[in-house]
């Protein structure tokens, strides 16, 4: 089943068409960072007019690339939040006009469930797991009990990691976004004992990252712009360090409780080469998407960790298309009437 993916909910117009959910033929990605990088963030009414000047381009060179017709597409799936809402109108529009043109089912997703499905794309993992995501917006833990069927265990009562990242990263003085940049500086930094950041104590699975962020802020303060500024590398380390360690902490404790014994990250945060390297490191049998697409999952020596390819971990619509097959397989043949609802909404806070 070929599936073209619509993905529009922030600063990347993306458009992807993947294969029975797992095979990517072609993943085209527009991004505005470079439009949005003087003003230190995103804006949303210029994002949803650059998804708006892009998004046919980017279609068009998705299909180009997989040497296919909008004729050859089985179903269109498109991202209906969550997401800034001028965005999201740009990718749901353009779908739903044209699955109504062309007559194919047209498959609203959840973001977040895009990103679990990202560990889907050129691999062969299998539900049931646990997923820490980890984006721009969001910090849970959920169980995914099935392609369809999961559970948010916890989640941040505060800031998500991302945020963490980027508001840290403004701290540093680094440019946007922030949390590759921070990523990137902490790399030339090393422990140091001078910098030790305390791992928030929130009960259950529950996370909190708006004190992190402050701790550096009085750090600063404590230390002198002069200092800070010097040893501006081993701060980060520090930082990403406490970050990582919180969510292997919190994994942890939900392999525990769960008795799962595979583990997955995803969102954006997930391209971060400390967390990756930290779960890599700690759980017994890690099975890096990297390979090759006959990697078979191995329960017989829990943990293990999976982590989707660095290209799927930040936005993009081949994780859209995949998550829109898996949704599509989950509903029976008769009740996939369901899916000719032209007239979608958005949902700018979902979750
Ligand atoms: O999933 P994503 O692309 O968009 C959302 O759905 O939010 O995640 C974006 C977030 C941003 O906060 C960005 O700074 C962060 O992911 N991010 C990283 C890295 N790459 C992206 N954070 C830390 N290290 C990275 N390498
Ligand atoms: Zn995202």
């Amino acid at each position: 089943m070929l599936i073209l993916g619509i993905e529009s909910s922030c600063d990347e117009s993306a458009a992807s068409i993947v294969k029975n959910g797992r095979e990517v033929l072609s993943n085209v990605l527009y991004s505005q960072i470079n439009e949005h990088k003087d003003w230190g963030g995103v804006i949303p009414e210029y994002a949803s007019r650059l998804h708006y000047e892009k998004i046919h381009t980017v279609i068009d060179s998705a299909l180009k690339t997989a040497k296919l017709n909008f004729e050859d597409i089985d179903a269109i799936a498109v991202t209906v939040g969550p997401g800034l809402m001028g965005s999201l109108l740009i990718g749901v529009n353009v779908a739903q006009t044209l699955a109504w043109i062309y007559d194919k089912p047209l498959i609203p997703v959840n973001h977040l469930h895009g990103h679990i499905c990202s560990n889907f794309l050129e691999s062969s993992l299998e539900p049931p797991f646990l997923c820490m995501l980890v984006s721009g917006g969001h910090t849970q833990i959920i169980t995914v009990n099935d392609y369809n069927e999961m559970e948010i265990l916890g989640s941040s009562i505060d800031d998500a990691v991302g945020e963490a990242f980027d508001k840290t990263a403004r701290l540093l003085d680094l440019d946007y976004p922030g949390g590759p940049e921070l990523d990137k500086l902490a790399q030339t930094g090393s422990e140091n004992k001078l910098y030790k950041f305390p791992i928030s104590n929130v009960e259950g699975f529950k996370f909190s990252f708006s004190g992190l962020k402050t701790a550096v802020l009085r750090l600063k303060e404590k230390i002198g712009e002069e200092k800070f500024t010097e040893d501006k590398a081993d701060i980060a380390f520090a930082f990403q360090n406490c970050i990582a360690e919180t969510l292997y902490q919190k994994i942890n404790k939900a392999i525990i409780e769960t008795n799962l014994d595979t583990v997955v990250i995803a969102g954006g945060v997930s391209a971060n080469s400390h967390i990756r390297k930290v779960f890599q490191e700690r759980f017994s049998s890690v099975k890096l998407n990297e390979t090759t697409a006959q990697d078979v999952v191995s329960r017989l020596q829990p943990p293990s960790c999976h982590m989707p390819n660095l290209k799927y971990c930040t936005d993009n619509a081949a994780m859209i298309a995949s998550a829109g097959y898996f949704k599509f397989m989950s509903i029976n043949e008769k009740n996939r009437e369901q899916f000719h609802n032209y007239s979608l909404n958005t949902f700018p806070k979902l979750t």
